[in-house]
Order: structure tokens, then C-alpha cells, then sequence
């Protein structure tokens, strides 16, 4: 079977990225059945021999127009597919789509007519934001992390930058390599508009992660593998957090002073 991917190594090398990072977020039990999805960006590797490809389906509706979208492709992971399956075989549970000159549709191209993810409205609009800023980010991972999740069951740790705090203080890499923190979405319909346009408002805010309450997190990076990165060092802190309190004790947390050297040391955003 011809795939689109075939003669084009830098484009492969990209899903072979999102295929790798899929098969971490099922061995960290963060994949139950569908759970989760990836879009990149992958523009930049699109040659005319792609742009003159016929569309494989009729174009369908976004949802919204995303006027920043206008000649962009996406791989996107496809809805009710597993990421333990799109590990092995990325272009059969995921597919690639052109945005239609009218922002407000797309198709899919290649290699099957596999529906894209029914978190399209966030990825999407996200993408769009992340154009429209003149952003470096192409990847975005929505992943249900144990711990992570675990701690939105809180009212406490919902509020402000509570959890990101507590999370940089577990441990110096999370603040070095998470540094813009954790933001916090309230419980939204999965798949919404709404959510995805909560979820720009919180990236616009400063943060390359973002909680979605009682459900996962959200992440945006220059690639899929830094996007994961984000999200692995921040439940590594939840994970520290949870063992300290396993021992009986409430963490005493670096202290202010500390995680100011960090910032100053790595010259950190925040
Ligand atoms: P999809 O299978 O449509 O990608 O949905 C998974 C998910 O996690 C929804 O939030
Ligand atoms: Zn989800």
C-alpha cells in the first residue's frame, strides 16, 4: 500500500515523532481505549506533489473559521482510535488534512478516510492562535495523566497557579523545563467550541499546559516529543507529591528563594 509518507522522509520523521509519543502515553496509563489526541503542523513539508493531490472525502465542517489556517495541513490522530494502535500504525489511525481556502472546512488528503479527532475545535483553534502570534509551536497533546487528572478533583488546587507552584516546588527540572506552569480550565464538554476557546484564553494567558478539569491536559510545543516533555515532568511532580503524602507527610516544597534562583539561573519566563 502507497503511502503519502513514502519518499518523504522529513514528513515521516515527524509522524514517526507522533507514533513514538503515542506509544509512551499508553505505557504511562495515560491512553485508556481512544483517550487522547495529537494534531501537528505539518506545512512546512508539504510539496506540490501533496497540493496536487485530489481530496479523499468531501470537505466537512470545522466548526468554526479559523481565518490563520488558510493552506495549512495537519496529521491528526482519528476519533475512537487508539493510541497504542496509531504506535504501530500512525496513517491508519490518524490521517492528514488541508484547511480549504474558506477557513471554515477541510479534507482529508491521505492515506485513509480516517475522521479526525473529536477535539478538532481545540486543536485547531489553537493552531490558529499559535499562527496568528507568529508562534514556533507546530504540535499539540491532549492527554488524560493519572495524577494530574487526580488533582483537579480539588477545588484548591483549581485555583491560579496553586498547582503550578506546588508541581515546580516537588522538583527544580519541572520549573526548568515546564516553565510557564500549569493553567487551569473549568469542567467543559469534551469536543466543545467552548472548551477550545477556553483553552486559547489560558495558552494566551502564558501557559504551554493547560488542565482541563476532571478530564486532562492540553499541551502545545514546538514538536510532539516537547510537548510530552511538558506533560511527563509535570505529573513526575504530581507523582513525588502523591509518594511524600503515601509517606505520611505533607512535602515541605522547595522554598520561594530556591525556585527564584532557578528562574534567574535558567533565565526562566516566570
Ligand atoms: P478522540 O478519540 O475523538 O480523539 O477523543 C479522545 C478524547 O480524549 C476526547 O477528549
Ligand atoms: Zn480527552
Amino acid at each position: 500500500m502507497q503511502s503519502v509518507l513514502d519518499n518523504r522522509p522529513s514528513l515521516k520523521a515527524e509522524i514517526d515523532k507522533v507514533a513514538e509519543v503515542a506509544l509512551y502515553l499508553w505505557q504511562k496509563g495515560w491512553a485508556e481505549r481512544n483517550g487522547g489526541n495529537i494534531t501537528i503542523n505539518i506545512t512546512e513539508f508539504v510539496d506540490d506533489g501533496m497540493r496536487s493531490m485530489l481530496a479523499i472525502t468531501e470537505p466537512r465542517p470545522i466548526g468554526t473559521t479559523l481565518p490563520h489556517l488558510k493552506g495549512t495541513w495537519f496529521y491528526c490522530k482519528g476519533t475512537n482510535r487508539r493510541m497504542r494502535d496509531l504506535a504501530r500504525y500512525p496513517m491508519d489511525n490518524g490521517s492528514i488534512i488541508r484547511i480549504l481556502p474558506d477557513c471554515a472546512h477541510y479534507e482529508i488528503v491521505a492515506d485513509k478516510p480516517v475522521a479526525p479527532t473529536s477535539e478538532l475545535p481545540s486543536h485547531l483553534g489553537v493552531h490558529n492562535y499559535l499562527i496568528a502570534k507568529g508562534s514556533p509551536y507546530k504540535a499539540s497533546v491532549h492527554t488524560h495523566p493519572i495524577e494530574l487528572v487526580a488533582m483537579t478533583h480539588s477545588k484548591h488546587f483549581m485555583e491560579k497557579d496553586v498547582a503550578t507552584n506546588l508541581l515546580w516546588s516537588m522538583i527544580p527540572e519541572t520549573k526548568a523545563f515546564c516553565p510557564r506552569g500549569l493553567g487551569m480550565v473549568p469542567y467543559m464538554l469534551p469536543s466543545s467550541v467552548e472548551l477550545g476557546e477556553a483553552t486559547i484564553r489560558t495558552i494566551d494567558e502564558g501557559y504551554d499546559v493547560v488542565m482541563w478539569e476532571k478530564h486532562g491536559v492540553f499541551a502545545v510545543d514546538t514538536d510532539v516529543m516537547a510537548a510530552f516533555d511538558q506533560i511527563d515532568v509535570l505529573n513526575k511532580s504530581a507523582l513525588i507529591y502523591i509518594a511524600a503524602k503515601g509517606m505520611g507527610f505533607e512535602p515541605d516544597g522547595m522554598t520561594a528563594a530556591q525556585m527564584q534562583e532557578m528562574s534567574v539561573a535558567f533565565h526562566l519566563p516566570k
